[in-house]
């Protein structure tokens, strides 16, 4: 028998882990995306004539205000989208009875640890773009409708501007590349996280749920597995060296978590599945960029 379908408003549809949620969507789900700039989620009344126009039996939220950096020099903006477009966005799910499942992150942690986190660990942001993502949690958290909260990390794909990206570019250019090797996380890759989310919303799963690549390392040791990994698959026509310098040295804008590694066991519980070593789905990606070549 046929899957009843299910109509799932994608918002931020076109952001980078936006387009593997619609790569990964099942035969049965409808996806109505949006995304900037005919929909705006800091428009709050755009907001609730669209959710009561179309009708999702799930909202799935992959917008926000992601330039980290930046961030520290437009708060406001920051704000505007991660804490009340989100609120906006869970106000009016809220009124029409319809789930909301939210994306967040691994920096909401102050990265003071040494173990992996899990969704019952005491948050501390630091910096505009991890305080605005924690007050987007808070307000959805207050509006006491349905939710899921998938937080996630250093997430790489095809689409959009991320590290295994730069680190690709860089290689090509550079003789050596100079990454920080005092924090630690779990690289992601955005198909993974894709599928899970859609394992999440078939298991109606609702709370705080961390997904993430298994296993962690820090941005050089992941940095040192990309150069290796694309010369061993033919994408490098030289091999760049990899020094490993602190954070004191790379003086980013933001502050950043040195510890932000999340335990998957609630994901694993809910969905009956893992999530795959961070090095394996490296692997994949770096196949799919060789075939594409
Ligand atoms: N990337 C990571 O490493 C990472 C790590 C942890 C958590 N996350 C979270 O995962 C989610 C998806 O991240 P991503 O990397 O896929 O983000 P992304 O590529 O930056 O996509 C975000 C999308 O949201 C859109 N957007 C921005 N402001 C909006 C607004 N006011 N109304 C409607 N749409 C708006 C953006 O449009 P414009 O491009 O036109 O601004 C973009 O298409 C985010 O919640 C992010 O915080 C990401």
């Amino acid at each position: 028998m046929a899957e009843t379908s299910l109509t799932v408003l994608l918002v931020g549809a076109r952001g980078m882990l936006a387009h593997e949620v619609k790569r990964a969507a099942p035969a049965h789900a409808i996806v109505i995306e949006r995304d900037l700039p005919e929909f705006d989620i800091t428009d709050a009344h755009a907001v609730r004539s669209a959710i009561a126009a179309l009708a999702p039996q799930v909202v799935l939220n992959c917008a926000a205000y992601t330039a980290v950096d930046k961030a520290e020099t437009e708060r406001e903006l920051a704000c505007a989208v991660n804490a009340d477009g989100v609120r906006n966005l869970a106000g009016a799910c809220g009124a029409h009875a319809v789930p909301l499942v939210h994306l967040s992150t691994d920096f909401v942690f102050s990265g003071d640890g040494s173990h992996l986190l899990t969704e019952d660990d005491p948050v501390a942001p630091q910096g505009v773009y991890a305080e605005s993502k924690r007050a987007g949690e808070l307000a959805i958290e207050q509006t006491g409708g349905a939710w899921l909260i998938v937080r996630t990390a250093w997430l790489y794909a095809t689409h959009g501007k991320n590290f295994v990206n730069t680190m690709l570019r860089l290689a090509q250019e550079r003789d050596e590349l100079s990454v920080v090797a005092d924090q630690f996380g779990c690289p992601t890759y955005a198909p993974d996280l894709a599928a899970a989310l859609w394992r999440l919303i078939a298991v109606d799963a609702r709370g705080y749920v961390h997904v993430c690549n298994s296993g962690v390392c820090s941005w050089c040791d992941f940095a040192r597995a990309i150069v290796e990994d694309a010369a061993a698959a033919g994408l490098l026509l030289h091999t760049p060296r990899v020094t490993p310098i602190t954070t004191a040295q790379f003086r980013s804008p933001a502050p950043r978590p040195a510890y932000s590694a999340m335990a998957t066991q609630r994901y694993t519980a809910l969905t009956g599945t893992t999530m795959r070593p961070w090095r394996e789905a490296l692997h994949a990606y770096l196949h799919v960029k060789t075939l594409a070549q």
